[in-house]
This record gives structure tokens, sequence and C-alpha cells, in this order.
């Protein structure tokens, strides 16, 4: 069957080898399923869901989509672009924002993480990110949401509000609603630093993560410091329980390639970390470097993003602007 995925990235710059394992790779692997009608947004009106900087926040929306496009999401097959480009986006949200009810949101663990201990001075942006979120889906009748587990909560309150809608107004199915497309394996890529700790941007120590705008030299240098431990090389997959340095690093490596943990750890019988490592660096010198120079390449010709922006823009205003009006149609407008 054919499947209408959308997703989502915040522009928020300093990309990284997580992003990229746990969504960008995803994203370009469903793009390239025959039959897939994928759509993909930097969500920059969830950015301002905090303040920023203008001047900061247009680099990052840029280099989120250089990213995109130098990682292989193609132009000419998915649709890119940034959300404030398409007014449907928060006028959709707002119409659902008056079926969502306050439980719902309350109920909602990112709030709550992002708000921190005082909720008071959140704003009320933050508070409804989840319903513009349920727009940003519902407005394309997407069928499946390319997330991180972390968005899963989001993704039950979109289909409960496609519901609702559809009850409220007597429209059965108007409104589809949409399934999570969880990613089973390699979907937290740890710190290299602390394997405990997911790889962020956020990470003060720069040794912590890949960027995927590092030179070769910088990757090498990282994965040649990245924290292992003293046993011998695993041998089985349960090992990793205890191990997540280790476990980490295999994922990394397997994910790249497109192959089992087991395989890996088959690969690297009776060869020792130094071995693992050196093999590890090229590895993602190789599947990241060419990323790594194209998004430099591409950060240099602002008006050769705008322009893929505001194409896609333009067909995403298509769907949607459509869509928004068959709601407001519904409602009364
Ligand atoms: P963020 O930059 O945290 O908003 O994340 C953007 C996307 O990358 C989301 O789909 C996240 O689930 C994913 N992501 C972020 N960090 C990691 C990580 N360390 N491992 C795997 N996926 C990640
Ligand atoms: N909330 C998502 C995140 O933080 C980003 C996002 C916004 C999104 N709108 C979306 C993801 C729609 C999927 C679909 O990662």
């Amino acid at each position: 069957m054919s499947k209408k995925i959308f997703s989502g990235v915040q522009p928020s710059g300093n990309l990284h080898l997580g992003n990229y394992i746990g969504a960008i790779k995803n994203f370009v692997d469903l793009q390239n399923q025959k039959d897939n009608q994928c759509i993909y947004c930097v969500v920059d009106l969830h950015a301002i869901t905090f303040k920023q900087d203008p001047k900061t926040l247009k680099d990052n929306i840029r280099e989120t989509t250089a990213v995109f496009l130098a990682s292989g999401i193609d132009p000419k097959k998915s649709i890119i672009f940034n959300q404030s480009l398409v007014p449907a986006h928060a006028e959709g949200s707002w119409i659902l924002g008056c079926v969502a009810r306050m439980g719902w949101l309350n109920r909602m663990t990112q709030f709550k993480e992002k708000a921190g201990k005082d909720k008071e001075k959140a704003s009320v942006g933050l508070y409804i990110y989840p319903v513009l979120m349920t727009a940003d889906i519902l407005l394309y009748d997407a069928t499946h949401v390319p997330v991180g587990e972390d968005q899963k909560q989001h993704l039950e309150l979109s289909r409960d509000i496609a519901q609702k809608f559809n009850l409220d107004f007597n429209v059965p199915n108007f409104l589809k609603a949409p399934e999570p497309l969880i990613q089973k394996y390699f979907s937290r890529i740890m710190s290299l630093k602390d394997g405990t700790k997911k790889m962020s941007k956020s990470d003060p120590s720069d040794f912590s993560r890949i960027n995927l705008n590092d030179t070769k030299d910088q990757i090498a240098n990282k994965i040649k410091k990245a924290k292992t431990d003293s046993l011998p090389m695993p041998s089985y997959v349960e090992e990793f329980a205890k191990r997540s340095e280790a476990e980490n690093l295999f994922g990394i490596y397997s994910s790249l390639n497109n192959q089992s943990l087991e395989k890996s750890i088959d690969e690297f019988n009776g060869k020792n970390f130094l071995d693992f490592k050196k093999k590890l660096a090229d590895l993602v010198v190789e599947k990241i470097s060419p990323i790594s120079l194209e998004i430099n390449k591409l950060q240099k010709d602002n008006n050769f993003i705008d322009s893929i922006l505001k194409e896609g823009g333009e067909k995403a205003n298509a769907y949607a602007s459509k869509k928004v009006n068959e709601m407001k149609k519904i409602i009364g407008f």
C-alpha cells in the first residue's frame, strides 16, 4: 500500500549523527520506497515556542534544509518546505485548538519537561505545540509519521483530535488518524562520552557528538577518543545490556552499514577495539563527510535553498489550503 508520509524537524542548528540515524536517514529510505509520497517540513513555527534570535532562526531554517538536501531528500520526489510559508498550519492549528481539550494537553509529558519548574513562565505556544503538530499532519491526510519515541504521545493526541473533529461535525473519516512510524533499532544514538546519555546538540562537550558538518579529521578524532570499556570485543548482543558505550558504537556501525548488530559482532570476532574503531571511523567518514561537504556547499547558496523552500511551499500550500478550506466549510464559516 502506498503511504503518505509527513514529518517535521525543528530548525535548531547543529544537527548531528543522532538526528541523521534516528530521523533523516529514515526519511530518505521512506522517500525511496516505491509509491510513497513524502512531505518533510522545517517546523519554524514550532521553533518560536522558545525565544529565537531572528538572524539565527533564519540561518537555522536554511541549515536544516541544507541537511535534508545533502542527506538525500530529493525535492523532485519529496516536498521540502518550511512551515511558516503555509498559512494553513496556523489556521488549522487554531481550529483544532478549539476541538482539543485542556485535559488532553495537560497530560503531555514533553510540555512538562520543556516548561521545567516554572510553568507559569512557559509560552502559551509551548503549551499548544502538540495542536500545531496535529495540524501539520492532518492538513496533508498523512497516513504515516516517522518520529522518535518521544513524539509518540503527540501522535496519539493527533489521533484523538482527528476523531473528535469527525464526530463533533459528523464527518466520518474526514480527518485521517495517522500511524506513528517509530524505528525499532538504532532510534537512540548515545553520547560518545557517556553511553547512558542521548547524543544531543546541547551537550557542552563537542566530543560527545559527531556534527553533520564535522570535517573528516574531526570525525576520525572523535571516534578515536570515544569511550569504550576494557572488556574483550562482544560475542553476543545480550552482553550489550551492561556495555552501553560498546552497544552505541556497534549501533552506529550497524545502522550506517544497514546490517544487524549480530552481523557486526561476527565481523569483529577475534579483533580488538582499536581495529573496530578504525573501521568505524572509516565508515562514518565515508557516509557523513560527503553530506558535510554538500552542506557546506549548499550553505554558500542561500538563493538556491530559498528557491527549494519556495517551490516546496507552493506545493504544500496547494494541499493544505484546500484541506483547511474544507474544514472551514464544515464548521460553518
Ligand atoms: P531534535 O533535534 O531533538 O528536535 O530531534 C530531531 C529528530 O532527531 C527527532 O526525530 C529525534 O527523535 C531525532 N533525534 C535527536 N537526537 C537523537 C539521538 N541521539 N538519537 C536518535 N535520534 C535522535
Ligand atoms: N515535534 C517534533 C519534534 O520535536 C517536530 C514536528 C513538528 C513534527 N511537527 C511535526 C514531527 C509533524 C512529525 C510530524 O521532533
